[in-house]
């Protein structure tokens, strides 16, 4: 009877920010040694471990999934009565402060289907071991504020594993008996366990030299399988321009002698930073003209410098706790957004930018799982890999750059980066930096860190022919979210510009601090009433409101010289005609017709801005902006105006896609903007419902030498029925069948596609024989496109809302992590008609009542219902 109460999963435990307590125990130094085999891997770990401070409890070793086969303290064998496990976690008594303790215990990798830990992908050997993933290789206290320094032995079957890996250097490798070998790699950084790592695996190398500022030569190397070497140099690119960057901008340099990067095809996240050995969803490694869209190789580019910053920002500093996260991740991201832009376009990367935080981050910020950039508890921290802590996060560190300005700003990372170096921080520690290298009072902008939701900003501009005055009220509130109902004011940096009507011009940006719930400021000497721009450059993560004109917005849109403005005016304007026909007003398109018009006729234009520019909102944007959300309705307006975009223009789209057609395959900013407009281009003529829409299309499709344009053109016949879809998806299917992540593209499309057959598409995809829920990669294409998808999606029928629930389901027992990913969608229901949301509901509490449910999907499903 104990024994079967015992099966069932206990209460889940909350873990809270504020119950940080410094370890009882540290762990200076730690050798281990492997014994590596797919099916039954040994994993033998030495520990040195000290008493931290005055007190008499025992060392607590964390583990999961793991059992001791043998205990050592000292060198001496413990009886079975010296050691007990206690939530998977192995606790012994130690009579002095400083022991050695040894633990040997057996795993099978390729029968680790979570991907945390150590895992089999494609005939490799692969650990991702965080956040705590480390407990499932061997006992240890896995918390990032115990700092070692690792030594690591590996040895297995050289025909099968010939490339042994680890962090570090490479320090002795030699030949053993039976077909095997060994190698030994020693990390000389202390750095807590999330950032171990090691491979073994048949791979092949792409290899460079990077030369530091201090004249040091580091070997770089990116491995992959043999076949797809040819699709590295990208990413070997992104490397070295990723080193030169942040020795540039941040003054920082590489610490050791080798950087290597592998490739794995089964990978939870995109990337992982472990020190010297970042280990690479293959997505954002492997990219080539015939397989990857110019977003392809940007993510590549992006995600190479992410991991590479982290050496400093999360590697030499880390975090002291889980709930520190943005530290690292929020900063990293900042630095790899501004890298990215200073490969490409600052205006046009600003602008993509801000449309993935809102498409992600405004969605999560107003929901039922809401939680601030530093939450106060978590069930599972893997659910707090999210858009506020990585996206949100960046904003943060994006306002105070701001407001400091870059020298001061820099000067704040100096000493953040001196004062912590070697150490686990937290963000209050980043942010006392800041007030103190760049001479500032961040009191309340602390307030960020703290409060979830994202503030509401109301700009009132009030003009005074008489006195020649301007009135600008700003008010601010914060909407409420889970666990926090009564908030403060924020401070939000806003940077204004009034712009003159008759010169087109205006006096100057300013940066205006709103911190308080409302606030006026006054301008003198305009004797016309100006326009006003604001939040210019997205300069807070806010949602600004205004008294603005259709008129006003048109003349922003043709006149803002801040891109990102411009962009935005263009936005607001489409958005108003379109919440106004959602809503059953006969709105006019003509000033949004004027406007796209104006832009595409602008001949000192971009290109790629152009393409942003004109891109209507997306159907979960449009969502977004009302308080119930109708997809039907939302899918029939948007539809409806791009083919009044596509028909009134129609000979500027057949004159743009014709002339950006010579076009051969480079990867300059001015062939990836020509591409970029060329589909924008394509997709309004096939809107506009010209009858040689779809060959036009088909053509582009069978033609481009390049997936950007494949891709698109794909999209774009997707989302009609014409003969040439299935034709081309066919075509598309036989000519990549083998190449999983250009097949991912097959799946995605038509997931994506604004189909009224998609829910049924997805079902039947979702038994197709090239599906499986074993790949990430393959799961996200479908159903994680497929819930992105809103018309899709939210089919009435609830059929969306099923499919998904099933999937994650069956994922739950293999991979708990990406399950619980797909759960937030389904929390949305609150801001649907009682018949989705019922149903919405009705599949959250069918997966909540799943006997042996992960503790991932648990929290992220409970927390949707409340
Ligand atoms: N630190 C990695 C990155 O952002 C992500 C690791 C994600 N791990 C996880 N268990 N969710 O670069
Ligand atoms: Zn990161």
């Amino acid at each position: 009877m104990a024994d079967m109460i015992s099966t069932h999963a206990a209460a889940p435990v909350i873990i809270r920010r504020l119950d940080y307590r410094p370890p009882d125990w540290l762990v200076p130094d730690v050798t281990l040694d492997f014994d590596l085999d797919p099916a039954l891997t040994k994993v033998r770990a030495t520990l040195s471990v000290t008493r931290n401070g005055d007190h008499d409890r025992p060392l607590r070793l964390d583990g999961e999934g793991i059992v001791p086969l043998a205990v050592c303290v000292d060198g001496r064998p413990l009886a079975q009565d010296e050691w007990h496990l206690e939530a998977g976690a192995l606790i012994i008594a130690l009579p002095d402060s400083a022991h050695s303790v040894e633990t040997l215990v057996e795993l099978s990798p390729e029968g680790n289907s979570k991907l945390m830990g150590l895992y089999a992908s494609g005939g490799l050997l692969c650990t991702q071991c965080e956040a705590e993933g480390f407990r499932r290789i061997t006992f240890f206290p896995d918390r990032p504020d115990i700092l070692s320094r690792y030594s690591v032995r590996m040895e297995a079957d050289k025909a099968r594993f010939p490339i042994l890996l680890a962090n570090g250097d490479p320090i002795e490798q030699g030949d053993l008996t039976g077909g095997r070998h060994w190698a030994r790699w020693n990390d000389p950084f202390p750095k807590p366990c999330y950032l171990f790592a090691l491979v073994a695996g048949d791979l092949a190398c792409n290899a460079d030299r990077f030369v530091t500022m201090s004249g040091r030569e580091v070997a770089l190397g990116i491995w992959v399988r043999e076949a797809d070497i040819a699709r590295t140099d990208h990413a070997m690119q992104a490397l070295k321009n990723s080193m030169a960057w942040d020795e540039r901008v941040y003054g920082r340099e590489y610490d050791l002698d080798v950087f290597n990067i592998v490739a794995v095809a089964d990978f939870n996240f995109g990337a992982m930073e472990n020190k010297g050995l970042n280990i690479f969803n293959s997505r954002y490694i492997l990219a080539d003209p015939e397989t990857a869209t110019d977003i392809d190789y940007d993510g590549v580019e992006g995600v190479v410098a992410h991991e590479y910053f982290h050496n400093w920002s999360g590697n030499r500093v880390t975090c002291r706790d889980w709930f520190q996260l943005s530290l690292k991740e929020g900063f990293t991201v900042f630095r790899d957004q501004n890298f990215s832009a200073d490969m490409g376009s600052h205006a046009v990367k600003r602008i993509e930018d801000v449309r993935i935080l809102r498409a992600g981050q405004f969605q999560e910020d107003s929901g039922p799982l809401a939680h601030p950039v530093r939450p106060e508890s978590y069930m599972e921290i893997s659910n707090f890999y999210t858009a506020t802590i990585y996206n949100k996060g960046a904003e943060l560190i994006r306002m105070m750059a701001l407001m400091l300005g870059a020298e001061r700003f820099r000067a704040g990372t100096d000493l953040y980066f001196d004062r912590h170096d070697g150490e686990a921080a937290t963000c209050e520690d980043f942010v006392l930096a800041m007030e103190e290298g760049g001479g500032i009072d961040l009191t309340q902008f602390r307030l960020w860190y703290e409060q979830a939701g994202t503030p509401h900003v109301r700009a009132l501009v009030t003009h005074d022919p008489v006195s020649q005055s301007v009135e600008l009220t700003l008010d601010q509130t914060m909407p409420p979210t889970p666990g926090q109902v009564d908030k403060q004011p924020m401070a939000i940096p806003l940077r204004t510009a009034l712009f003159d009507p008759a010169s087109g011009e205006h006096r100057g940006d300013e940066l205006l601090m709103l911190t308080e719930g409302r606030q006026s400021f006054t301008f003198t000497s305009f004797p016309a009433a100006p326009i006003l721009s604001i939040n210019r450059g997205f300069s807070a993560p806010v949602i600004v409101e205004t008294n603005r004109s259709q008129a006003d917005l048109a003349f922003l849109s043709a006149h803002d010289d801040d891109p990102f403005a411009r962009y935005e005016a263009m936005q607001q304007l489409m958005v108003n005609v379109l919440v106004g026909r959602i809503a059953g007003h006969a709105t006019d398109d003509a000033d949004v017709v004027d406007a796209v018009r104006n832009i595409i006729t602008d001949p000192l234009l971009d290109p790629a801005f152009v393409a942003e520019a004109i891109r209507l909102p997306s159907e979960a944007y449009l969502g977004d902006q009302m308080r119930l959300v109708d997809p039907d309705a939302i899918h029939a307006a948007r539809d409806a105006l791009q083919q009044q975009i596509g028909a009134a223009l129609e000979p500027f789209w057949r004159d743009i896609h014709a002339r950006t057609k010579a076009n051969a395959f480079s990867l300059s900013p001015a062939a990836k903007g020509a591409r970029k407009l060329r589909n924008a281009a394509l997709h309004y003529l096939v809107a506009s419902g010209a009858q040689d829409g779809p060959a036009i299309a088909f053509a582009q499709f069978s033609e481009a030498d390049n997936m950007t344009e494949r891709q698109a053109a794909l999209g774009t016949l997707a989302n009609g029925a014409s003969p040439e879809r299935e034709a081309a998806l066919d075509i598309f299917y036989n000519r990549y069948a083998a190449d999983a992540l250009t097949l991912d593209k097959w799946f995605q499309t038509q997931a994506f596609a604004l189909h009224p057959d998609t829910v049924e598409l997805v079902a039947q995809l979702s038994e197709h024989k090239d599906f499986t829920l074993a790949n990430p990669n393959r799961v996200r294409s479908l159903f994680g496109a497929f819930a992105g998808n809103q018309w899709g999606f939210h089919h009435k029928s609830g059929k969306g809302y099923r499919l998904l629930a099933d999937c994650i389901i069956a994922l739950d027992r293999l991979n708990p992590q990406t399950a619980a990913k797909l759960v937030p969608p389904l929390g949305r229901w609150k801001r649907f008609e009682e018949g989705r949301a019922a149903l919405m509901r009705a599949e959250l509490q069918r997966i909540l009542a799943q006997s042996g449910l992960s503790k991932d999907v648990t929290e992220q499903a409970g927390k949707s219902l409340e």
